[in-house]
């Protein structure tokens, strides 16, 4: 079976649609078969490391702010990072604070962007139900990070995503240059900045409190 071509196909597509039995360990499960295919292909045989790719554990997003420069800090720390109408934006890391019921907690692993070079991307699930993947990427007219499908994403910053030395805060083009812009009083969604500016080059107005991105590895599912 051609496991490289359904990868291909699950990847270069929309939000990527797992079949309705499958939960989002299978694709998980589809790219270790291409690692290890990949590996025996090259005459590798430790294709059993492959199982423990730590790229392929999931995880959930926690916002930190060390910005001396802006108060607002206090209101970053520790809240989770949540999809909502096509942005991520800070909430409760708290189910029963969360200002938003519409918010799905990033929940996500690094995959091979299937365009280009093929930089390390970024995915995550976009709903509980079903449980489809898209990419997250940062929009270049102004900042903001995003979640699409392979088209929405393809024009923008859509990597390469990585993660500090120490493997626990994510990058993206090497440097942690996150920010979250706050939308309405209290309310802020996270932004990738460039530019190193606060945004300014791209007309942001509003406040811009740098920030960084804990990875929290989700408890690996047991199989029913
Ligand atoms: C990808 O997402 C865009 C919206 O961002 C949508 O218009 C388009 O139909 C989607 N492409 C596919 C192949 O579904």
């Amino acid at each position: 079976m051609d496991i490289i071509g359904i990868l291909g196909v699950a990847c270069g597509s929309v939000a990527i649609p797992l079949a309705a039995t499958a939960t989002a360990t299978s694709v998980v499960g589809i790219s270790q078969g291409v690692s290890a295919q990949q590996r025996a292909a090259a005459g590798d045989d430790s294709g059993e490391a492959d199982k423990e790719d730590p790229r392929l554990s999931k995880f959930n997003l926690l916002v930190q702010s060390e910005d001396q420069s802006s108060s607002a800090r206090h209101l970053l720390q520790n809240k989770c990072i949540v999809l909502r109408q096509g942005k991520l934006y800070l909430d409760g890391a708290d189910p029963n604070y969360r200002i938003f019921s519409d918010g799905h907690p990033f929940s996500g692993f690094y995959l091979d962007y299937p365009a280009g070079k093929k930089p390390m991307g970024l995915v995550s699930t976009i709903s509980r139900e079903p449980p489809e993947l898209n990419w997250i990427y940062a929009d270049r007219s102004d900042g903001c990070v995003k979640y699409g499908n392979k088209s929405a994403s393809i024009n923008h910053i859509h990597g390469a995503w990585d993660w500090t030395p120490d493997k626990t805060r994510l990058t993206l083009e090497e440097w942690e240059g996150f920010v979250a812009v706050e939308e309405s009083p209290g309310v802020f969604f996270l932004a990738y900045d460039q530019n190193d500016d606060h945004l300014a080059s791209l007309g942001e107005k509003r406040r811009v409190v740098e920030c960084c991105l804990q990875r929290v590895l989700e408890p690996p599912k047991t199989e029913k």
